[in-house]
């Protein structure tokens, strides 16, 4: 089991596992045929999952134009979550196709919140990719239309993912266990 910063960390998805899965993601993508595609990525936690999504999306031929969207949600996957837009996207979305990538979909408030703001803009499409998707946590009315993986019910960090601001570098995704 890898050790970082003193804990012992099970890896629940390799970085080797997250590449195949993510050109597997971009070839459904490309199915999809999105005609001027604005990529939306939620920061903080997607950097990294947006970041090796979109080269593997052009490895199969797709070039979009990418933004970023700042989202901070308050108790995240309770019932009190809120979400508050910190930074807002530079483009203008009216008439584009979106593709909303996010780390983790969990109660699907965050995202829900970013699609509808985009549809009131005018956007002609909405999609969204989630590398890891709880669904045993939803609250809102939303479902992703490209999901890495099925999440256990565990708090996952790496690939981006954090806990206190730690452990967002690891290349791959797994749960701290405690003291190594
Ligand atoms: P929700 O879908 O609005 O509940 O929020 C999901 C967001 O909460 C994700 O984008 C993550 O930023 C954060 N999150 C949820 N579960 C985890 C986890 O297991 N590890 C790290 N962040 C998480
Ligand atoms: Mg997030």
């Amino acid at each position: 089991m890898p050790v970082v910063r003193g804990k012992d960390i099970e890896v629940l998805f390799s970085a080797s596992a997250i590449a195949r899965r993510n050109l597997e993601l971009a070839k459904e993508i490309a199915d999809r045929h999105f005609e001027n595609l604005l990529v939306v990525s939620v920061l903080k936690g997607s950097f990294v999952f947006a970041a090796d999504l979109i080269r593997a999306m052009h490895d199969v031929g797709i070039s979009p134009e990418v933004e970023f969207i700042f989202i901070s949600s308050y108790g995240a996957g309770t019932a009190s979550g809120e979400v508050k837009l910190l930074r807002d996207v530079d483009n203008n979305v009216s008439g584009r196709d979106i593709l909303v990538i996010d780390d983790i979909l969990e109660s699907g408030k965050t995202l829900k919140f970013i699609r509808d703001l985009m549809l009131s803009r005018g956007a002609r499409s909405v999609s969204i990719a989630a590398l890891l998707d709880k669904r045993m946590r939803r609250k809102a009315d939303i479902d992703a239309d490209f999901v890495g993986f099925d999440c256990p019910d565990y708090f996952v960090v790496g690939y981006g993912m954090d806990v206190s601001h730690a452990f967002r570098e690891l290349p791959f995704v797994g749960v701290v266990k405690g003291d190594a």
